[in-house]
């Protein structure tokens, strides 16, 4: 049985299908902020690993995979709707030069934000590839040149859709969404947290679902949700790795703080483990501090085809973050083969 059942076990027995969010709830009861106690595997933009990222292709085969939950990255259109997209440019995963050559901006970039979903619809997704030579990110996975008709999905369709699976499968497979770039979308004229609540809110998903974690680079984003909106979905903080914007989210008292408005922080692990060798920074301080202050710490992105320097195998990676570290769950490309390695640690 998958953790979040065991976290949220009647939530989905009585809510996947009736379901509602009021934008203003008071934050009154914690338990309905509490993120997965058991080892948790976020399927980063999908089964990103095997099929192109943020398609409901992918999707599906991390739900099949049996990730606790499917991570779309999402930013808004040019009609106010919310996309699954890691990027605010659409050049290095679809064949947007292609097919609207005249829509580039000044900067020669295709951005997302420009476009309605109607026009969106119309590019086809790839592989993530460089926008100077064309190649490949990860030069092992689905082929660029292979078309199969794959489409960017709405946040409305990805609700569908996992709820769907949810019920044809019996599974309780949840959506842990990033909201990219608040303040850039704010420049643009759109608001990304009041336009994702209110999706939220007409497609009637609640908090008591347990089916939605809210992550977020921007503090400001994740304090607004908290203290403006007053949500009670589990707010998580990432943590990246520029020490000159994310520095003070390291150190106890920037954790106090972010304990204070969030439930979990998802730091890149290079600010856990030494990049070079492999050893535990700090005499894991992030981590204990974090979990003295009930924060579950989610780092990014183990994948298999893309060890650190210091690892020998992912099994490795794992081992060091889930047993000598003690993270709570992890953001991975390739969630198949994390199970099977927690499985052979038994942490699953
Ligand atoms: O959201 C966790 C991780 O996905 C953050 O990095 O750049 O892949 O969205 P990114
Ligand atoms: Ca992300």
């Amino acid at each position: 049985m998958i953790s979040i059942l065991k976290e949220y076990p009647q939530m989905f027995v009585t809510s996947l299908i009736s379901v509602s969010l009021a934008l203003a709830l008071p934050a009154s009861s914690p338990t309905l902020k509490k993120l997965p106690d058991g080892p948790t595997v976020i399927a980063h933009r999908g089964a990103s690993g095997y099929l192109p990222e943020h398609t409901l292709e992918a999707y599906a085969m991390a739900h099949a995979m049996n990730a606790h939950y499917i991570e779309p990255d999402l930013v808004l259109t040019k009609d106010g709707e919310l996309v699954a997209l890691h990027d605010r440019t659409l050049d290095t995963t679809t064949n947007v030069k292609e097919i609207y050559p005249t829509r580039a901006r000044e900067d020669g970039r295709y951005y997302a934000i420009d476009f309605t979903v109607t026009e969106l619809k119309k590019l086809e997704v790839t592989e993530r590839f460089r926008l100077e030579t064309g190649e490949l990110y990860f030069k092992n996975r689905f082929p660029k040149n292979f078309k199969v008709g794959q489409t960017i999905p709405t946040l409305r369709e990805i609700i569908h859709f996992v709820r769907g699976l949810n019920i044809s499968s019996g599974k309780v497979t949840g959506i842990y969404a990033e909201l990219k770039n608040p303040s850039w979308h704010a420049e643009q004229g759109g608001r990304i947290e009041r336009t994702f609540l209110e999706i939220l809110n007409s497609e009637n998903v609640k908090p008591e679902d347990g089916l939605f974690i809210i992550q977020c680079f921007e503090h400001e984003t994740l304090r607004k949700l908290r203290n403006e909106y007053q949500t009670k979905l589990p707010l998580v903080q990432l943590i990246g790795d520029n020490l000159e914007v994310y520095g003070w989210m390291t150190k106890p008292e920037g954790l106090k703080d972010i304990a204070t408005y969030a439930d979990g922080v998802g730091p890149t692990y290079d600010l856990i483990i030494d990049k070079e060798t492999g050893g535990v920074l700090d005499e894991n301080l992030f981590v204990k501090t974090a979990h003295e202050l009930g924060l579950k710490v989610h780092p990014y992105t183990l994948r298999s085809d893309s060890l650190p320097k210091w690892a020998s195998s992912f099994d490795q990676l794992v081992q060091k973050l889930f047993v000598e570290v003690g993270v709570d769950g992890a953001f991975t490309d390739q969630t198949d083969k994390l199970i099977q390695s927690l499985r052979q640690l038994k942490k699953l």
